[in-house]
């Protein structure tokens, strides 16, 4: 059965195109099938991945507005091992065109439901705003996956997201879950960084990924060579921490599975 991440902050900036691309890549290394969906008009997964932005036949636009199929749209050379949806600015005329239609929440959902199957991981990378397209990206997913940096004002950030993830759940997807709190560009020097950290921790428990993202410069070198960062400085620590992450999302699910089955 195939999983629909959407990666979602409403903060900008945080890291989610840079887990994204390098956790899809690091999960299509392990030989998992995964498709990542730009769903932000700026184009950056798009770019990261190799994929030229300004030179693409199909965006996430011909998906939610043209409905035209997946494998249509879908680019399968990326730098990163994965498929893609791509997107550019197109995608901010599909943010005002859905306002207009009927069932507007679901257009995405309704776009991968004949082909969740074909993958083992979906991404999905939204745009830094909770707007119609974050909608649809979290009416379309499992779950969501919430970067975030250590600052004063995350935990705040945070509660409104999770409100947010909370009523969208009521109303479009009962099933929504929160997958997991990333922190992000962590400098463990900054002791502003350690006390949010552990507040993080105090609040949210298990969800907080034991794995952290350190600031490192490779991760944020890797996009202006259109690549993943395993593909550009493998031994960089950025590198060996997004495929940490992959390890840890695939061994809580095995864990799932295995207390699923001894229920039974
Ligand atoms: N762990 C890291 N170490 C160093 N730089 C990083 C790290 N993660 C992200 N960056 C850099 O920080 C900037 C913001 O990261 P990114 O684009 O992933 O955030 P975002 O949440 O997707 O932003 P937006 O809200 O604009 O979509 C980028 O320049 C990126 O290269
Ligand atoms: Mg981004």
């Amino acid at each position: 059965m195939g999983k629909i991440i959407a990666i979602a902050n409403q903060k900008g900036g945080v890291g989610k195109t840079t887990t994204c691309v390098n956790l899809a890549a690091s999960m299509a290394a392990t030989k998992r099938k995964v498709l990542v969906i730009d769903l932000d008009p700026q184009g950056n997964a798009t770019m990261g991945s190799g994929v030229d932005k300004y030179d693409v036949a199909h965006t996430a636009y011909d998906l939610l507005i043209e409905e035209l199929p997946l494998d249509k749209v879908v680019e399968t050379e990326t730098s990163g091992g994965y498929e893609l949806v791509a997107a550019n600015s197109d995608v901010t005329a599909a943010e005002v065109k859905l306002m207009t239609f009927f069932s507007r929440e679901t257009r995405l959902r309704s776009a991968l439901i004949d082909y969740k199957d074909k993958y083992d991981y979906i991404f999905i990378d939204c745009p830094p705003s909770l707007n119609m397209l974050t909608v649809n990206a979290m009416t379309a997913s499992d779950s969501v996956l919430v970067p975030m940096q250590c600052e004063y004002y995350a935990l705040e950030g945070l509660t409104a997201l999770i409100d947010t993830i909370s009523k969208l759940a009521s109303v479009v997807n009962s099933d929504l879950k929160i997958e997991g709190i990333l922190r992000t560009m962590y400098d463990p020097r900054n002791r502003l960084s350690t006390d949010v950290s552990d507040q993080l921790k105090k609040h949210f428990g298990e969800k907080v990924y034991r794995t952290i993202i350190p600031r490192n410069i490779r991760l944020a070198e890797a996009p202006s060579f259109s690549t993943p960062v395993m593909y550009y400085d493998k031994s960089s620590t950025g590198a060996k921490a997004y495929l940490a992450l992959a390890g840890e999302i695939l061994r809580r699910e095995e864990q799932l599975e295995q207390n699923s089955l001894e229920t039974v």
